[in-house]
């Protein structure tokens, strides 16, 4: 009761405050002075309340405060560490940590909760990481899964971070050992994935070499598969730059190489191709009727 008397007087004093405050706008005063008026009456009537409700509050207390330490083993922060280090090529060598039972902690805890998190992350972290390495993905799905990685081992890092926070001082050195390991990984994946992608294009620059060479050879067929593998990577005025030959001979062969693509022209926009080729050959002076007849044909037909 007497806490609700020193809450009452506090308001009082508020009040007066407010009506000193607010000499000037009476009306807002008075209509502040309505609510408190009201809130008083209300923390009068839950008084009565308050006696019995008093230990429910302190278990809810309770119920928030953290009821254990949160407990990880040294095995488990060894397990994280084993399984960040899988990405060193050592997988043959070394098997993956299996999803054993937690040993130290009991399985419904919070802390263990957030340990099986962390595997799930730095296995999926893993299992991007060989997706990645798959020369089959398309260029697209290439930097989804990068900016995924990026932003998932972010996030690990700020999870260790908290993690350092709230675990056992005992415990400390294993969570340094993990950041010290997750830090490697996201350097090495870094390494990696900068690697790899001098690989992708080195790739991307030799599919592109050998769809010039068919069509320099004269298999359009052949060349216009390569080029739709590379998916619209290759520009097609910096394809027809390639192709064309000082002395005008590939003409043919673009041109039927543009109407192989012709489905899909649009896409990859064939006309640029045409462009370029005429440029090149009016630039050149090597525009004859034969040469004319054949680019004015396939564009009637685009
Ligand atoms: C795990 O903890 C819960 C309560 O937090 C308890 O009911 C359960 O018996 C414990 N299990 C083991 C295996 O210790
Ligand atoms: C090709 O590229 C388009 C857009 O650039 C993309 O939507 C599509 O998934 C890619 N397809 C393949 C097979 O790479
Ligand atoms: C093709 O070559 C010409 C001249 O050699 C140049 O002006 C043009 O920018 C090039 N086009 C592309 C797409 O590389």
């Amino acid at each position: 009761m007497k806490k609700i008397l020193i809450i009452v007087i506090k308001m009082i004093k508020m009040i007066s405050k407010i009506i000193m405050l607010n000499r000037y706008h009476n009306f807002q005063c008075y209509k502040q002075l309505r609510i408190y008026k009201w809130i008083i009456v209300l923390m009068l009537i839950a008084n009565s309340s308050i006696y019995c409700g008093v230990s429910s509050l302190r278990v809810k207390r309770q119920f928030f405060a953290p009821t254990e330490e949160c407990i990880i083993s040294s095995t488990e922060i060894d397990e994280l560490v084993q399984l960040t280090k899988l990405v060193e090529g050592r997988r043959s060598s070394r098997k993956r940590p299996t999803n054993r039972e937690p040993t130290a902690a009991n399985a419904s805890d919070e802390c263990s909760r957030r340990l099986r998190e962390f595997k799930t992350s730095i296995e999926g972290v893993l299992t991007r990481y060989s997706a990645m390495q798959k020369s089959y993905i398309s260029a697209n799905q290439y930097e989804l899964l990068k900016a995924q990685q990026e932003s998932e081992l972010t996030d690990l890092l700020r999870r260790v971070d908290n993690l350092e926070r709230e675990v056992e001082q005992r415990f400390l050195a294993e969570i340094e050992r993990l950041r010290n390991s997750l830090q490697k990984l996201k350097r090495r994946l870094n390494d990696n994935l900068r690697l790899l992608e001098q690989e992708r294009a080195a790739g991307r620059r030799a599919q592109e070499a050998l769809c010039v060479g068919y069509i320099q050879g004269d298999n359009v067929e052949e060349a216009a598969k390569i080029y739709r593998a590379l998916n619209g990577t290759y520009d097609m005025g910096r394809l027809t730059n390639d192709t064309y030959q000082a002395e005008g001979n590939t003409v043919g062969a673009l041109v039927g190489f543009f109407e192989a693509l012709r489905e899909d022209a649009q896409q990859f926009g064939t006309i640029a191709g045409y462009e370029v080729l005429y440029a090149h050959l009016e630039r050149n002076n090597q525009l004859n009727r034969e040469r004319s007849r054949i680019i004015f044909h396939s564009l009637v037909g685009l």
